[in-house]
């Protein structure tokens, strides 16, 4: 039924390394000539490269996403018992690392509209804990979810309030901005909290070769502390004054991810163009009451990046059977994500009920990310369209 020339894959790396695959083997090479694997000058420099790039004091390179959420927490001094609000809309590394540290995760639903935690949601369930669970929450831990910074200026209010910690897990968002009242343009994703989470698997807009990530700050203590809590804990090596774990990012990593930051800001544009494209062939199939498109909500407001689009995100009726017609057609998608985190089973013990936070529930049924890779072509974004349309229409 497909051919090679109609076959689109959710994600397709390939174009994207081809052109700069004498460039990255170079590196490659210079790491394995070098013979610094661990630490080596590179990843000093990825660090710099990066500050610079979102505009922030300090960069700590680390293993992955998942550690950066998690050393960020241990910077924090997370005790257990202690708690987390956070979106139960997400990756599960967003809750799994409060959890680990023995502290609770508090999920909050998210705004239908963009899928991000929704502040007046915090509101809401601040107001249902007793006073002595509100006093041991510690921190926010805000999730940029699909390349689209959550509404932060209320959440940081809030904050600030009730003396809570912001954590921003900005692990889809390298580079999404945020309107920031009085600046032209804007605040970039991970540095509008007290520490920054990026991850650079090689399905973000910045992928590396394996798995890598990033936290940011602008509090020279909690560089300092993230610094030594990557190697264990140790300062100097071999004294140990906390606990600390294996945390850091490979410099061959760091060498692969140097060469391709510099062609960032040209695959987000290349994303933002795909989304637009998507936007005007669906617009041109009047689909509104089987499929609701993403929205980027900063669009009007002077910024350069303000939506990503690491997944382009619909929802969709009949949304499994979509999919389904989508893969027999050679069209690749994913389901991000399909169970909420307050219903995963490892978190029964919290004792969220059905129904509880219903948004994000109704969303885990609805959702289905359709590919928007730099690279993908418009005649494969047509036949994408055309596809849903027949499965819709039957024509
Ligand atoms: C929202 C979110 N948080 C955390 C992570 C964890 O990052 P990593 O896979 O690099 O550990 C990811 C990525 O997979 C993510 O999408």
């Amino acid at each position: 039924m497909t051919s090679n020339s109609t076959k689109v894959t959710l994600l397709d790396l390939a174009c994207q390394h081809q052109p700069l695959e004498t460039e990255i083997m170079d590196a490659i090479t210079r790491v394995v000539r070098s013979g610094k694997f661990i630490m080596g000058p590179e990843v000093q420099t990825f660090e710099e490269a990066i500050a610079r790039y979102c505009g922030v004091p300090y960069a700590i390179g680390v293993s992955s996403g998942t550690d950066a959420l998690l050393a960020a927490l241990m910077a924090l001094n997370l005790k257990p018992g202690e708690g987390v609000i956070t979106s139960t809309f997400s990756f599960f590394a967003t809750a799994g690392v409060i959890a680990r540290l023995g502290a609770r995760p508090i999920f909050v639903d998210i705004d239908p509209q963009t899928f991000n935690l929704a502040p007046e949601a915090i509101r809401h369930t601040w107001d249902t804990l007793r006073p002595e669970e509100r006093s041991q929450v510690r921190a926010i831990m805000p999730v940029h979810l699909f390349g689209q910074c959550a509404e932060m200026a209320p959440m940081l209010d809030f904050a600030v309030q009730h003396g809570l910690a912001v954590i921003e897990d900005a692990a889809q968002s390298l580079g999404a901005e945020y309107p920031w009242a009085g600046e032209s343009g804007g605040r970039n994703a991970g540095v509008m909290g007290q520490m920054g989470c990026f991850s650079f698997f090689p399905s973000k807009n910045l992928g590396g070769f394996g798995d890598g990530g990033m936290v940011t700050t602008s509090d020279a203590a909690l560089a300092e502390r993230l610094r030594v809590l990557r190697v264990h804990g140790a300062k100097p090596r071999y004294y140990h004054h906390a606990i600390g774990g294996n945390f850091r990012l490979d410099t061959l990593q760091a060498a692969v991810l140097l060469v391709k930051l510099p062609h960032l800001d040209r695959w987000h544009q290349e994303r933002r163009e795909n989304a637009a494209r998507y936007n005007a062939l669906f617009a041109a199939t009047s689909l509104e009451e089987f499929i609701t498109l993403p929205v980027s909500i900063y669009e009007d407001r002077r910024l350069r990046f303000p939506h990503i689009y690491n997944q382009y995100v619909i929802r969709a009726q009949q949304r499994d059977a979509l999919i389904e017609y989508l893969t027999i057609r050679g069209i690749g998608t994913a389901v991000y994500y399909p169970v909420p985190l307050h219903q995963q089973a490892c978190f029964t013990y919290l004792g969220y009920q059905k129904g509880s936070l219903p948004e994000s529930e109704r969303a885990a049924q609805e959702v289905v990310a359709l590919p928007i890779y730099p690279g993908l072509t418009p005649a494969q974004q047509k036949y994408v369209v055309d596809s849903i349309e027949q499965f819709y229409r039957g024509a």
